[in-house]
C-alpha cells in the first residue's frame, strides 16, 4: 500500500462515508479525521478505526483535534466548514502542500473562496460535484433504458447548481450514443432529473442529503490523485482563459494525476450547450459577486 496520508475535515455524513470507504478499501496508509464536534470525531474515528480492523484493511484512521497534524497530508477534503466560515482559517490551508478536495456547498463558489483565501494554484484545489452529477445521470439513463447498468458513460459539466450542464452528446451507453437509444423526450427528461438529483434526495430524506454517492465520487478523486492514475473526471476548478471565461470556477472535464489537475480538457461544444455553460456561469458568478460583497476586505481579498 502506499504511504498516503488523507484528512478530512468534517465528518457529517459525506465525510464519515468517505472515510470509511478510504480506510476499508485501503486506499491511503493514513486517515485523519477533523470536526469542530470533538467527542463525536473521536467516536466516528474508533468506529471507523474499528470496522478497518474487521476488514483486516491496513489504514490507520486517528480523530485530528490539532490543525498542525493536517500538514503531512498528501489530499485534504474539506467537507463542511467553510459555508459557516466563509473567513476560513488560513491555517487549515496554507500549512500545507496538499491538494485540497473541497465537497462543500455551494460548490464551486466555496473552491473560489478557498483559492483565493489559499492563494494556492488552481491545480490544487479542486471541488468534487461533476462525478457526482454525472453518477446521478448515469442512474437516470438506466432508470429510462432498463438496461445497460454498469455501461453507462454519463457527462455533466457546469456549476453544481440548477444550471448545470448535463451533456447527453457526450453520454454513452456501452459505447452507442444516447440518441440512438432514447427519444428527444426521454434525454430531455433525463436532464431535468439529473439536475433535480441531489434535491430529490434532500425532499425524500427530509434532514439532510445524499452522502454515498458524494463520498464515492470523492475517492475516486483522491485514488486518481494517490496513485497518479492521470484519470480524466468532471471537476470544479478555477478557469483560466477555457472556455473563454476566466477567474471563475466551473466543472469541466480534467485530467487528475499527482499534481492535482493536470490539464484541462476543452470540449467542442455546439452553441446550445455554451448557452447554456454561460449560465451556469453566470450563476457561480452571481454568487461569487455575493460574497465579493459581504466578505470584501473583512476577510479575502477576491
Ligand atoms: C448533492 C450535494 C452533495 O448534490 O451537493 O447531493
Amino acid at each position: 500500500m502506499n504511504k498516503k496520508t488523507v484528512g478530512i475535515v468534517g465528518v457529517g455524513n459525506v465525510g464519515a462515508t468517505l472515510a470509511f470507504i478510504l480506510a476499508t478499501k485501503n486506499i491511503c496508509s493514513n486517515l485523519l479525521l477533523k470536526d469542530l464536534r470533538e467527542n463525536f470525531v473521536q467516536a466516528m474515528a474508533l468506529d471507523i478505526s474499528q470496522a478497518t480492523n474487521a476488514s483486516k484493511s491496513k489504514t490507520i484512521t486517528k480523530a485530528c483535534l490539532k490543525n498542525e497534524e493536517f500538514k503531512n497530508c498528501d489530499v485534504i477534503v474539506i467537507t463542511a466548514g467553510i459555508a459557516r466560515k466563509p473567513g476560513m482559517s488560513r491555517d487549515d490551508l496554507l500549512l500545507t502542500n496538499a491538494i485540497i478536495i473541497v465537497v462543500s456547498n455551494p460548490l464551486d463558489v466555496m473552491v473560489y473562496t478557498a483559492l483565493k483565501a489559499s492563494n494556492c494554484p488552481r491545480n490544487k484545489i479542486i471541488g468534487m460535484a461533476g462525478i457526482l452529477d454525472s453518477a446521478r445521470m448515469a442512474h437516470f439513463i438506466f432508470e429510462k433504458l432498463g438496461y445497460g447498468q454498469g455501461q453507462i458513460e454519463a457527462s455533466v459539466m457546469g456549476g453544481h447548481g440548477n444550471d448545470m450542464v448535463p451533456l447527453a452528446d457526450f453520454s454513452t451507453v456501452a459505447g452507442v450514443r444516447l440518441s440512438e437509444l432514447l427519444s428527444k423526450e426521454d434525454i430531455e427528461d433525463i436532464v431535468n432529473k439529473t439536475k433535480n438529483g441531489g434535491a430529490q434526495i434532500v425532499k425524500l430524506l427530509e434532514t439532510g442529503s445524499a452522502y454515498y454517492a458524494p463520498a464515492y465520487s470523492t475517492t475516486l478523486m483522491i485514488e486518481a490523485i494517490l496513485e497518479d492514475k492521470k484519470e480524466i473526471y468532471p471537476c470544479a476548478v478555477m478557469l483560466e482563459g477555457e472556455y473563454g471565461y476566466e477567474n471563475i470556477v466551473s466543472g469541466v472535464p480534467v485530467m487528475l494525476g499527482s499534481n492535482g489537475v493536470e490539464k484541462i480538457i476543452e470540449l467542442n461544444l455546439k452553441e446550445e450547450q455554451k448557452n447554456q455553460f454561460a449560465k451556469s456561469i453566470a450563476s457561480v458568478q452571481e454568487l461569487v459577486n455575493i460574497l465579493k460583497e459581504k466578505l470584501w476586505n473583512k476577510h479575502l481579498k477576491f
